[in-house]
């Protein structure tokens, strides 16, 4: 049976792939850049499990070429880069990677809006390139995050680990999700907007946290970022695809916020020229939310333990269900 996987990983992390009886492992020798489509294409065509990355574009198209696939195990917790409806009608099992990001992903949550509030990459940029003259009255001062009102909206797992940041900061929690979260109003005392606008015209701090899905494109545009207070940030570190980003360019231009902490992009990777790059108020991370090496650690390990019990008809540690 022949296993591809689409990015370098070290090969003793990968090693139970081929303890698999008549497994042949097709690994791409590069780990900094996505396998270019064409060789997916080829490489998948025969191939019935397939340990993919978030930057696959396993679409429709790709997923009808893969005549064989029965396992495709993604190192992500999100799987919109997946055609789940493809995926049910032909019976390929698809395997994720939850809760082991979910506490590192929140730290980097945290440690955007941090950064954004206090000014730190323009703070420490003036050190590094020896502009430092003096400390100064009100030089680089920002905004208080301890006391202040952070918005969250999606508590799910993450949402609620940035809760709990949150909490021990002393701010004021309010979340908006589809459906109440009992949890997180018992232990950190969130307070639920059913309404988003609420949520949006209280908060200092806004926190993105859906996973993006064709429900999802596009919920924050103009009228979102309108609703926001002048002085508040908004914190992306869940799918770019959520964003309208040329109205979020327009927000942070006109001041109707007053910063932005951007961990993930409507197309990645941007480059030099996106619009975004050229605002001093703009964060702008590569997507490393769960950047920890004891995280990515876990999430190739639980990726190959998916895969290896897929194709050998043992049950997927955390299996996406289909809709
Ligand atoms: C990262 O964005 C993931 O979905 O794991
Ligand atoms: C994502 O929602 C996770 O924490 O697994």
């Amino acid at each position: 049976m022949k296993i591809l996987v689409t990015r370098k990983l070290p090969k003793e992390m990968i090693k139970p792939l081929y303890e698999i009886p008549d497994s042949t492992v097709v690994m791409f020798d590069q780990e900094e850049i996505p396998m270019p489509k064409k060789d997916l294409l080829k490489e998948i065509r025969n191939a019935d499990g397939i340990l993919a990355n978030l930057t696959d574009d396993l679409n429709r198209e790709v997923l009808k070429e893969a005549k064989q696939l029965k396992v495709i195990s993604t190192m992500a917790v999100g799987y919109d880069n997946i055609d789940m409806e493809e995926a049910e009608k032909r019976g390929i099992k698809v395997g994720h990677t939850p809760y082991v990001l979910t506490e590192a992903t929140a730290d980097l949550t945290f440690a955007l809006l941090l950064s954004v509030s206090r000014n730190l990459p323009q703070a420490a940029s003036i050190v590094k390139n020896n502009q430092w003259k003096s400390w100064s009255p009100f030089s680089y001062t920002g905004h208080q995050v301890h006391g202040a009102t952070i918005g969250i909206i999606g508590m799910g797992r993450i949402g609620l680990s940035v809760a709990r940041r949150a909490k021990g900061f002393s701010m004021k929690v309010l979340y908006h999700n589809r459906s109440r979260h009992i949890e997180s109003e018992n232990e950190v005392g969130a307070i639920y907007c059913e309404d988003i606008d609420t949520l949006l015209a209280q908060s200092d701090y806004v926190v993105l946290l859906v996973p993006g899905s064709k429900q999802t494109t596009h919920m924050f545009g103009e009228e979102q970022f309108k609703k926001m207070k002048n002085k508040a940030y908004f914190i992306n570190t869940s799918r770019g695809t959520n964003v309208d980003e040329q109205a979020l360019f327009h927000a942070l231009k006109e001041g109707e916020i007053k910063g932005a902490g951007l961990d993930v992009f409507e197309s990645e990777p941007i480059q030099g020229d996106h619009p975004l790059l050229e605002l001093d108020n703009v964060l702008a991370l590569p997507h490393i939310g769960s950047a920890s090496i004891e995280t990515r650690t876990e999430m190739a390990e639980l990726t190959v333990t998916n895969l290896k019990n897929g194709l050998t008809g043992k049950p997927l540690v955390y299996e996406v269900q289909y809709n």
